[in-house]
C-alpha cells in the first residue's frame, strides 16, 4: 500500500523556548490547522494509505529535539521527519526570500519586497535539502503532497530524481496576477514557475489564482493551456481550485465541551450587558489590523451610543517577529490600541482588549461562540480559515463582517462584505451587526453553516488526492495515445480490408507544415503527387477538410480527385462537383468585426487579418510573444462582448483567433461526408483546436488521430507534423500494392 508524504515547511508544532525548559507548542496558521485536523480524524484510515508522513524544518536543534520529543506526547496518526537545516541558510530562506520576498509580492505589498540573490540562494538550498530527504524516504506508490510558497522549487527537484512519482502541491496563500508576479527577476520566476510546473497537480484556493498561475506560466514559459491543463516538457498538468475547509465537527462538537464551555461562560459573565466583537489573527501586515482599528474608533465616534455597550477584543497570535515589517507593524496596532483606549475609556469601560499570545482551542472556541459579530478584514488573504472557524461555532447568534478581499468571500457570500481600507464601511458593517435582527443572523448563518459543513478539510483532501490520481490516469492515457507501430499495422490491416475507405486530412499542420504567412503554405509536388496515389485506387475517397477558404483550396488542390472542405465546412466541393455553400448567411456581420480586429492590428505589430468568405480571422503568430498573446486575450474580451446573443462564435486557434457562424464546423462537415459516403473505414488526421470536433464526431465511428501532444479526443497522437507525410505515403504504397506494412 502506498504512503502519504505530506512536506511543509513548518511541521504542526514548533519547539518553545520561552519557559524554563523547552516544550513542544502547537505550530499557528492555517496550513497547520487544515492539515492537522485531517490527520487527527480517525476515521481516515479509509483512504488507502499504509502511512502518513510529514516532512518539515524544526526550528531547532536535533538534541532540543530529542529531549523535548521524549518528554511529550507525539502524535501517533502520523510520523513526523523533521529536517535540521543550518541556521544562516534557513534565516534567509525563511525570514529572507519566503517572507520577504514571496510573501509581500503574492499579497500585493510591493513597496514590501526585497529582491536579494543571497535570499534566493538559500530558498533554492533548502528546497534541495528537502529533496535530498524525500528522494530518501520515498517508495515507488508513494504520493508526495508538497505545501505552500516556502517550496515552489521542490515539486521539479523531486521530478528530475522521481520522473514517475505522483506530486501534488497546494499555494496556500493568493497567486498574483501576472502585472505584479513580473516583477521578481526573470532568472527566479521562470525557476519558480518552473519548479512548480514539475507537479502533476497545481492546487490553488480560488478560481482567480487559478487563472493568474496559468496565465504567467503563459506569459514567461510560453506554455500552451487546455482550460486548466498545461502542457509542459511533454507533461500535462492540471491546476485547479481547491477552497480548503475546517473541521467543521470540531468546532461544532467543541459547543458542548466542558473546558469550551467553562471559558465561555466566564467571558459571558464579565462582559455581561455588553456587546462582543472579536478577531483573531497572526501578526502580519496582510492582515489590516491598523485599518480595522480606525474603522472600530470611526464605529464609536459614529455611533457614540454603543460607548461602553460594547468590547473588541483583538487577540494577535505571534508570528515572524525578526522581520523589521512585522516588528514595525506590531509597535504600530499597540499604539493604536492605547491611543483608542486612552481617548475613549471610561472608569468602568475598555474599548479594546489587546492580547498578543497563543490561544489555546478552548480558548479560541470560547470566543468564537460568545461573540456576537466577528471582524475579519485582511487586506488579502488566500482563504481565511478564521472567518469559517467563526461561522461554524456559531450556535444561535453571530454575524461575520468579512474583508472582501479574502479567498474565504467567495465562499460566503452572506457575511457583511466590506472593504478593508474603507473606515466608514466598517464603522457602518459594525453598527449592521450589531443591530441585526437574530432571524437574518441565523439564516445568514445557517446558510454559510450548510457551505462549509459540505466542503469541510476532509472532503478537501479527498477532492485534492482524487484529482492528483485522476490526472496521473489522463497522463498514461496520454502516453498510451502515442501511435505505435502495432497500431500502425492494425490501421493498415484494416484498411486493406475496406471496400470503402473515407481519409479526412487537415491542411495547415497536418499536411503542410505551419508558415509564418499562410500563402507560404502551397503543395510541395510530394505532397501532390502522395494524394494523387491515394485517389489512384478507387476505393479511397480523399476529403482535405481546411480553415483556408475555398479560392486556395481550389488552386492548390482542385485539379485532384478529391473532396474540398473550405473554411471549417462553410463551403464544400464535392468530386467533380462545384463548390456549394453549407450556409447561406449574410456578410454584414463582418463589417462590424473588422474595425475591431484592424484597431488591434495597429495595436500588435506583426499581426494581421485573413478573410474569409464565412471567417473573418486575426492572425497573431509573426508577433511578439508577449504582447501578441497579451493583445490577444484583450480582442478575445472585446470580441466575446461584441458577439454576445449573435450567432457568431469566436474560436480561439493556434495563435489565431477567428470569428465565424456557430453550427459550421469540422465535425458537423465530417459527419455529412460520413452519411454521404458511407464508407467502412475511417482515417482522420488534424492538428488544431478545430480539429477536435471532427475527431469527437467520428472517434466511434474510424481511427482519429492528432498531431502534436496536447489533450485531445482523438485516439492516437503523431508527434510531429513530420511524420505525416511518410504515415500516408506507406498507406498510398499499400492500397497500390495491396500489401500489410512491416
Ligand atoms: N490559530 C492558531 N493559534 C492561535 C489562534 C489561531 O493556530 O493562537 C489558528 C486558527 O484556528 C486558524 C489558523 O490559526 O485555523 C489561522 O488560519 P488563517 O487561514 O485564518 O490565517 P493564516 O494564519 O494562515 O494566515
Ligand atoms: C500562512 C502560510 C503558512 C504558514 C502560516 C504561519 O498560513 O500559508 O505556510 O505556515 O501562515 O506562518 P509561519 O511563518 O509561522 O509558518
Amino acid at each position: 500500500m502506498s504512503r502519504l508524504l505530506v512536506i511543509s515547511n513548518r511541521l504542526p508544532f514548533s519547539i518553545d523556548n520561552t519557559g524554563d525548559e523547552a516544550v513542544v507548542r502547537q505550530s499557528s496558521g492555517g496550513l497547520v490547522s487544515a492539515i492537522k485536523s485531517y490527520f487527527e480524524k480517525a476515521d481516515v484510515q479509509d483512504e488507502g494509505f499504509s502511512e502518513k508522513l510529514w516532512i518539515g524544518c524544526m526550528d531547532g536543534t536535533e538534541e532540543e529535539w530529542n529531549t523535548v520529543v521524549q518528554r511529550s506526547q507525539m502524535p501517533h496518526e502520523f510520523t513526523v521527519e523533521p529536517l535540521f537545516p543550518d541556521k544562516k541558510v534557513y534565516d534567509d530562506y525563511y525570514n529572507g526570500f519566503s517572507n520577504s520576498t514571496i510573501w509581500p509580492l503574492f499579497h500585493y505589498f510591493p513597496s514590501l519586497v526585497q529582491f536579494r540573490k543571497e535570499h534566493f540562494d538559500s530558498y533554492r538550498s533548502i528546497n534541495q535539502l528537502f529533496a535530498e530527504r524525500i528522494i530518501e524516504i520515498y517508495r515507488p506508490g508513494d504520493v508526495i503532497w508538497v505545501h505552500d510558497y516556502q517550496l515552489m522549487l521542490l515539486p521539479q527537484l523531486l521530478r528530475e530524481k522521481l520522473p514517475d512519482a505522483s506530486i501534488g502541491f497546494f499555494l496556500h496563500i493568493p497567486f498574483p496576477s501576472y502585472e505584479l508576479f513580473r516583477l521578481i527577476p526573470t532568472k527566479w520566476k521562470r525557476a519558480i514557475l518552473n519548479g512548480l510546473l514539475g507537479a502533476d497537480l497545481v492546487g490553488f484556493h480560488t478560481h482567480d489564482y487559478v487563472q493568474h498561475f496559468i496565465q504567467s506560466c503563459k506569459m514567461i514559459l510560453r506554455v500552451e493551456n487546455q482550460f486548466t491543463n498545461i502542457l509542459y516538457k511533454g507533461q500535462l498538468i492540471k491546476c485547479e481550485l481547491f477552497p480548503i475547509g475546517i473541521d467543521y465537527a470540531k468546532f461544532r462538537n467543541a459547543i458542548t465541551d466542558d473546558l469550551t464551555v467553562a471559558v465561555a461562560t466566564k467571558l459571558e459573565d464579565r462582559f455581561y450587558n455588553q456587546k462582543i466583537l472579536f478577531s483573531v489573527d497572526r501578526l502580519d501586515y496582510t492582515k489590516g489590523l491598523e485599518y480595522r482599528l480606525d474603522g472600530y474608533e470611526e464605529f464609536l465616534n459614529k455611533y457614540p451610543f454603543w460607548r461602553e455597550k460594547v468590547v473588541f477584543i483583538l487577540n494577535v497570535v505571534p508570528s515572524r517577529d525578526l522581520i523589521p515589517a512585522y516588528i514595525e507593524r506590531k509597535k504600530m496596532i499597540e499604539e493604536k490600541v492605547s491611543t483608542i483606549n486612552g481617548k475613549l475609556s471610561s472608569l468602568h469601560w475598555q474599548p479594546v482588549i489587546y492580547r498578543y499570545n497563543h490561544l489555546q482551542f478552548d480558548e479560541l472556541c470560547a470566543l468564537y461562540q460568545v461573540a456576537d459579530a466577528a471582524l475579519i478584514t485582511p487586506l488579502r488573504d488566500g482563504m481565511n480559515l478564521v472567518a469559517k472557524e467563526y461561522v461554524a461555532s456559531c450556535i444561535d447568534k453571530g454575524v461575520l463582517i468579512l474583508s472582501e478581499l479574502t479567498g474565504a468571500a467567495n465562499e460566503l457570500s452572506e457575511a457583511l462584505l466590506v472593504n478593508p481600507t474603507d473606515t466608514e464601511e466598517v464603522a457602518d458593517a459594525i453598527d449592521t451587526a450589531l443591530t441585526m435582527h437574530l432571524i437574518e443572523q441565523r439564516s445568514r448563518l445557517s446558510n454559510m453553516q450548510r457551505r462549509i459543513a459540505e466542503y469541510d478539510v476532509q472532503k478537501w483532501i479527498n477532492d485534492f488526492l482524487t484529482n492528483l490520481q485522476d490526472i496521473k490516469a489522463q497522463q498514461a492515457a496520454m502516453k498510451a495515445h502515442v501511435i505505435k507501430e502495432e497500431n500502425i499495422r492494425k490501421i493498415h490491416e484494416d484498411f486493406l480490408q475496406a471496400k470503402k475507405r473515407c481519409i479526412l486530412l487537415d491542411y495547415d499542420g497536418t499536411l503542410s507544415p505551419i508558415q509564418k504567412l499562410p500563402a507560404m503554405a502551397t503543395p510541395t509536388n510530394d505532397l501532390l503527387n502522395m494524394l494523387h496515389d491515394l485517389t489512384d485506387d478507387s476505393r479511397n475517397e480523399v476529403v482535405v477538410i481546411s480553415g483556408r477558404d475555398a479560392e486556395t483550396l481550389e488552386k492548390w488542390l482542385g485539379h485532384l480527385p478529391v473532396i474540398l472542405v473550405a473554411e471549417h465546412g462553410a463551403a464544400v466541393r464535392l468530386k467533380g462537383e462545384d463548390w456549394k455553400e453549407q450556409a447561406t448567411m449574410s456578410a454584414e456581420w463582418k463589417e462590424r468585426i473588422r474595425p475591431l480586429m484592424d484597431l488591434f492590428v495597429k495595436r500588435c505589430a506583426g499581426s494581421f487579418i485573413e478573410e474569409k468568405k464565412s471567417t473573418l480571422a486575426w492572425h497573431y503568430r509573426n508577433t511578439h510573444a508577449e504582447l501578441g498573446f497579451s493583445r490577444s486575450r484583450e480582442l478575445r474580451n472585446s470580441l466575446l462582448q461584441l458577439t454576445a446573443n449573435t450567432p457568431l462564435q469566436i474560436i480561439d486557434g493556434n495563435k489565431v483567433l477567428e470569428v465565424r457562424m456557430i453550427g459550421v464546423d469540422k465535425g458537423a462537415t465530417a459527419m455529412n461526408i460520413y452519411k454521404l459516403l458511407q464508407p467502412d473505414f475511417i482515417l482522420c488526421i488534424g492538428d488544431d483546436t478545430t480539429d477536435e470536433d471532427m475527431f469527437r464526431a467520428l472517434n466511434d465511428k474510424g481511427y482519429t488521430i492528432k498531431v502534436g501532444k496536447s489533450n485531445t479526443a482523438a485516439e492516437f497522437t503523431i508527434l510531429s507534423q513530420s511524420d505525416v507525410f511518410p504515415f500516408l505515403r506507406k498507406i498510398a504504397e499499400n492500397s497500390a500494392t495491396g500489401v500489410t506494412a512491416r
